[in-house]
């Protein structure tokens, strides 16, 4: 894989997998509630980069495991993602009304039933990957085999969790402006800020290693985890998965400022209008690019390592990395 046209269409062939698989993973509900299969239907197929189910098959193969013994994990990882994305858009978050190209959930389904449609996505996330373990357990898999699952699906709830995208999207809340106060208590967000004494630069990484990152790197960790990578190799792809997750999110702050509307299938300008502290709006977009590229360079580096010398992995992470920091939607 030494060219670019490699790169995505390896990327893509992930993907493809990720796409075909998808729909096996939602699970059966009552006529009666049809309309939450339907919300959650409709999130889900509305498309999406699958980046982090694209990581996690790619880590895993980098690590010598199989597309197959990763794929519940990857499809949990797109569940949690999506219900991140139908909550994170919800009025009572960030309010928009355009995600992956089409109206947003609430648009179509309500704003009651998109909450429902994004707590059915989480816990059928859960469902999939304890499903997996099941099924190790009862066809007599090794310990070593199952601990790998367990360690995955723990991997992926810690980063989804309070101590990951939660705590990252609270203090995200917490930190924007007044126009959309109905969303926190700013009194009581304002005391818990002071509280914790950080600057707003300390903050701003701190959002962006949670709310985005967390998922990232265990996208990443899982991955590796399901091969039964461990030690200073897990700890590389965990370094790598970090950087490109911060990255990730940078760059989707300088795209709220510079991208087209049409190849991110969101609104533009939503972080500026909702007074959130971005890269862009702490540092202007020339440094917001800089940190970026230093980040992501730093992000090859534990690649490399990640890599551990398997030639083709390590060019995947390496273009990963660079394509991500370049990237327009
Ligand atoms: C959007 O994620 C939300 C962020 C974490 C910035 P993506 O840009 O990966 O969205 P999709 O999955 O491609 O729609
Ligand atoms: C969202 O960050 C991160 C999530 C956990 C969903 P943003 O609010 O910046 O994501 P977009 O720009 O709406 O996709
Ligand atoms: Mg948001
Ligand atoms: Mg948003
Ligand atoms: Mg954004």
């Amino acid at each position: 894989m030494s060219r670019e046209s490699d790169f995505r269409e390896k990327y893509q062939s992930y993907a493809d997998f990720v796409n075909e698989a998808l729909a096996g993973f939602i699970p059966a509900v009552d006529i009666r509630s049809r309309m939450l299969r339907d919300a959650m239907e409709y999130s889900l197929a509305a498309g999406g980069k699958r980046l982090r189910p694209v990581l996690l098959l790619a880590c895993c193969e980098i690590c010598g495991g199989s597309i197959e013994q990763a794929m519940p994990y990857a499809a949990a990882m797109e569940f949690i993602h999506t219900y991140s994305l139908i909550h994170d858009d919800h009025p009572s978050m960030d309010d928009d009304d355009l995600r992956r190209g089409k109206p947003t959930n609430h648009k179509v389904f309500g704003d009651g039933t998109a909450i429902l449609a994004g707590d059915g996505l989480l816990n059928s996330a859960f469902d999939i990957m304890l499903e997996d373990i099941r099924n190790a357990v009862m066809h007599g898999e090794d310990k070593a085999q199952i601990l790998s699952r367990i360690n995955a699906a723990a991997e992926i709830s810690g980063a989804a969790g309070v101590q990951g995208m939660i705590a990252g999207q609270m203090t995200d809340l917490m930190m924007t402006g007044e126009s959309n106060q109905h969303c926190v208590d700013r009194e009581k967000a304002g005391a818990c800020l002071s509280e914790a004494g950080c600057s707003d630069e300390e903050i701003l990484l701190y959002i962006h290693a949670n709310k985005t990152g967390a998922m990232i790197r265990a996208a990443v960790r899982a991955g590796a985890l399901l091969a039964g990578c461990s030690g200073e190799r897990l700890d590389a792809f965990g370094e790598y998965g970090e950087k490109i997750g911060v990255v990730f999110q940078i760059v989707d702050d300088i795209l709220d400022v510079t991208g087209d509307e049409a190849a991110l299938g969101k609104k533009t300008g939503v972080d500026r209008m909702l007074g959130k502290l971005s890269y862009p709006s702490e540092y202007g977009l020339k440094k917001s690019y800089e940190i970026a590229d230093r980040i992501t360079s730093e992000a090859v580096a534990s690649g490399i390592k990640a890599a551990g010398g398997n030639e083709e992995g390590e060019l995947f992470l390496t273009r990963m990395a660079l394509d991500l920091a370049s990237r327009l939607s």
